[in-house]
């Protein structure tokens, strides 16, 4: 029998943790550092390392499992060493008795059962923590099985939790190392991240520093100093409008933007409001910004507006397409409205990289007037749940928050996507 042997060497920074004899480590890295290379070449050892021994990667769901390892594994799996290849249950059964098998801990039922040799737990900070506690810990008791934890930061929850004990705990070891020090990403693929990202998340993603992103006030990186000043028109620029269809009340911003930077120069919020009413306001709003050969506007805002009726007739963006045709050429508008919005947290995290991006840029300015807007951007936050984690969702125990505020990240969202080949993995829980 001969070991399958990954087709690429180890880097130095793997090679640390590969070679640590610790049976328990933590391994807390940035995106893209080699974190699951590393786990794939971890499981083929153990999974060779004495007759009959069982090795498990677990990710913090079986679909993510799939996607992140199963084809990865079976690249480094030579064929010949591998006796049978289950599709369905994703596991490989070596000649030589080990096995190695993906599993998700959403199904806790399906990481019950004893005597495991090995276990890699992938990206731990999205992970329910319990998995581990209730059921892979004790099932490594028996054979006195080994674990890796790997994780990028996700603020300070239980994969920090995890990496303090390892430190401080004598059968454990701890290891941090930013994406660079990986040696998989060059340095100018970093420097194309830091202007897309606040300096908070690009340190979290790509230094490996738990930062509090995850917990308070969602816009963070807003400062009425900095991002509130008066603004007017310019008629050199389309005016954009991005709406948000909540009710009561319906918000909307009115901005334009000017090579990289957009200004904000006025809101709408309209108590117990429909599109039809909201069109309708926008346009006196906008009469002293008029011109010959029709007022140019780009109209952004919630992909639900497909579906939703504010009015009981038509859909949202059918009432805006109708409204602004009726205006005969006074308007030019087009229409942007997405299929799908984007996920929350990527949108906010846009909305904090326009105000300040890790290279000190900032490119989003408000103006005075926008009263509802600055209020979210200081006030928004997190919803946390019944043990006070942070939730993927928005606080919107106040009703009069958060609309204004999702109104102007759809447009930026829509206009300035992540589009780094590094940016954070759309797979993320939030
Ligand atoms: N030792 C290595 N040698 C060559 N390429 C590597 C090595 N480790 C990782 N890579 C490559 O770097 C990229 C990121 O690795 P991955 O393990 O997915 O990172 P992470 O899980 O930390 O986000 C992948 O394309 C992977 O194939
Ligand atoms: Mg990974």
């Amino acid at each position: 029998m001969r070991t399958p042997r990954p087709n690429r060497l180890l880097k130095p920074a793997q090679w640390r943790v590969f070679t640590c004899d610790k049976r328990f480590r933590v391994l807390v890295a940035g995106r893209r550092f080699g974190k699951t290379e590393l786990a794939l070449c971890e499981l083929l050892r153990a999974s060779f390392d004495s007759r009959g021994a069982v090795a498990w990667y677990v990710a913090p769901s079986y679909r993510q499992a799939k996607r992140i390892a199963w084809s990865r594994l079976k690249n480094l799996v030579r064929s010949d060493s591998a006796l049978t290849i289950s599709e369905t249950d994703l596991s490989i059964q070596f000649h030589g008795g080990g096995s190695i098998a993906l599993r998700g801990a959403d199904n806790v039922d399906s990481l019950r059962g004893n005597g495991l040799d090995f276990v890699v737990l992938d990206e731990f900070a999205s992970m329910n923590p319990q998995v581990w506690s209730e059921v892979l810990r004790p099932a490594l008791a028996d054979r006195h099985g080994r674990a890796l934890f790997i994780g990028t930061p996700q603020g300070h929850n239980h994969l920090y939790d995890r990496f303090e004990f390892a430190q401080n705990h004598d059968d454990w070891s701890a290891f941090k190392f930013t994406t660079l020090d990986g040696g998989n990403v060059p340095k100018k693929e970093l420097i194309s991240a830091a202007s897309e990202l606040d300096p908070r998340l690009y340190r979290q993603e790509f230094e490996a520093s738990f930062e509090s992103t995850a917990l308070g006030r969602a816009y963070y990186a807003f400062n009425r100093d900095i991002h509130v000043r008066p603004l007017s028109y310019s008629p050199a620029s389309r005016l954009i409008w991005s709406l948000d269809f909540n009710v009561n009340p319906m918000c909307s911003v009115i901005a334009q933007r000017s090579g990289d930077t957009v200004n904000v120069i006025d809101e709408l919020v309209i108590e117990d409001a429909n599109t039809w009413m909201a069109c309708q306001q926008f346009w006196r709003r906008v009469q002293p910004y008029r011109q010959y050969g029709g007022l140019p506007v780009d109209i952004y805002g919630d992909a639900s507006g497909h579906q939703r009726r504010t009015s009981g007739t038509d859909t949202d963006w059918n009432l805006i397409r109708q409204f602004f045709l009726q205006l005969r050429g006074e308007a030019v508008a087009h229409i942007k409205a997405l299929k799908s919005n984007p996920g929350v947290r990527d949108r906010i995290n846009i909305v904090n990289s326009r105000l300040l991006n890790a290279a000190g840029e900032t490119r989003l300015f408000i103006d005075p007037r926008c009263k509802e807007l600055i209020s979210d951007l200081e006030r928004v936050c997190w919803s946390t749940d019944s043990l006070g984690q942070p939730t993927s969702d928005l606080d919107k125990s106040d009703r009069t928050r958060t609309h204004a505020s999702d109104a102007l990240g759809y447009y930026l969202a829509q206009a300035f996507p992540f589009t780094g080949k590094i940016g954070p993995q759309p797979e993320r829980l939030f």
